[in-house]
């Protein structure tokens, strides 16, 4: 070991060690890092028995506070409720065929109509109501269960065809292929005469067969003419507006298996101001009766 080093007036003390004659300062840290340190420390024990901090198995500690972005957001959604409270009151008990003149209620109701039909409609009929194969398009005049404000009043309330509602529109088009009730004949004869109803090119020399199936197995539900029928659901087939299409294919593919579109009761799930708010949105697209 050597000589330590010549010790100079006001140097700091040194922790003892030397090695080679190189000694080590014992040099505190500065205070006012110290005490932030220590301050960070408490915070972060606070803050993780305030509030949300440690996950565990099945979640993360609530904190002592009960503070949450989604109590947060709850604050915020009674707020609107509340402030909504008279008006959708309104807008429940007002006789639903009158409310278009009333211009107020009318406004609300409509904009009100589009938030929902954006968060629980636009999935199936597109965002902008124009629908998609099987779902129906709801800006169009073409209605399959009714375009007045009733009927699309009960539709989005009970639905079609689902089963948690025993109120929901039902009908069944039967499958004549896959059941076996035409022959394959008799279902290319019969698509013919379907295509013929719109229009749509088809095999001329098929038709007049065609006809004489559809009167025996679809007018019942088609009616004779092939305009529908709302009581049943049952599509205009003279429209040339197609839920499902109509070329020749596809409408086989319907007769032969059939179809059976399905849509949720919304009764079941959203209040009543909020169905009759969207059944004012749809009524108002364009094809309202
Ligand atoms: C899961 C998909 C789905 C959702 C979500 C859905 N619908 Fe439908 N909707 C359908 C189907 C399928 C039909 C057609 C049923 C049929 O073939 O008769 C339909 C039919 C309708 C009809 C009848 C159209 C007519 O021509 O008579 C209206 C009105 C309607 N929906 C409105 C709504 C509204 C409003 C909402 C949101 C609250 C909604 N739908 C949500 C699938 C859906
Ligand atoms: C019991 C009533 C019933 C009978 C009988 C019936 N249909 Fe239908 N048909 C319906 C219903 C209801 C729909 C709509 C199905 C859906 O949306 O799920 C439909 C849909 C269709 C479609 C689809 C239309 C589109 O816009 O895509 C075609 C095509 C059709 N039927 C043709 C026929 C033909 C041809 C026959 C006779 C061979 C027939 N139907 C017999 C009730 C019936």
């Amino acid at each position: 070991m050597s000589k330590a080093p010549q010790r100079q007036k006001g140097d700091p003390e040194t922790t003892g060690h030397s090695w080679d004659g190189i000694e080590e300062f014992n040099n505190p840290l500065p205070r006012w890092w110290l005490w932030t340190f220590y301050v960070c420390i408490i915070w972060a024990i606070a803050y993780s028995i305030a509030y949300p901090a440690w996950p565990g198995i099945k979640g993360a500690t609530t904190g002592l506070l009960g503070w949450s972005t989604r109590g947060d957001v709850q604050v915020e959604i009674d707020a609107v409720n509340e402030a909504n409270a008279a008006i959708n009151a309104e807008l429940v008990s007002a006789e639903l065929t009158e409310i278009p003149a009333n211009p107020e209620l009318n406004t609300y109701a409509v904009s009100a109509g589009g938030a929902v039909f954006k968060t629980w409609c636009a999935q199936c009929h597109g965002s902008g109501a124009a629908g998609a194969k099987g779902y129906p398009n709801l800006l169009d005049d073409d209605w399959l269960w009714g375009g007045s404000i009733e009927d699309i009043h009960t539709t989005i309330s009970h639905g079609v065809r689902n089963e948690d509602d025993a109120d929901a529109r039902y009908s069944a088009m039967p499958a004549f292929g896959r059941d076996e009730l035409l022959v394959e004949d008799e279902i290319d004869q019969v698509t013919n005469f379907v295509m013929s109803l719109s229009g749509t090119p088809q095999d001329a020399a098929m038709v007049d067969a065609g006809a004489v199936v559809f009167a025996d197995n679809c007018a019942a539900c088609h009616m004779e003419a092939g305009t529908g029928d709302r009581a049943q659901g049952a599509p205009n087939l003279t429209d040339a507006i197609w839920l499902y299409g109509g070329d020749f294919n596809t409408i086989k593919e319907t007769v032969t298996n059939a179809r059976f579109g399905v849509m949720p009761a919304w009764g079941l799930r959203l209040s009543e101001d909020q169905i009759r708010a969207a059944a004012l949105y749809v009524h108002q697209l364009g094809g309202g009766e």
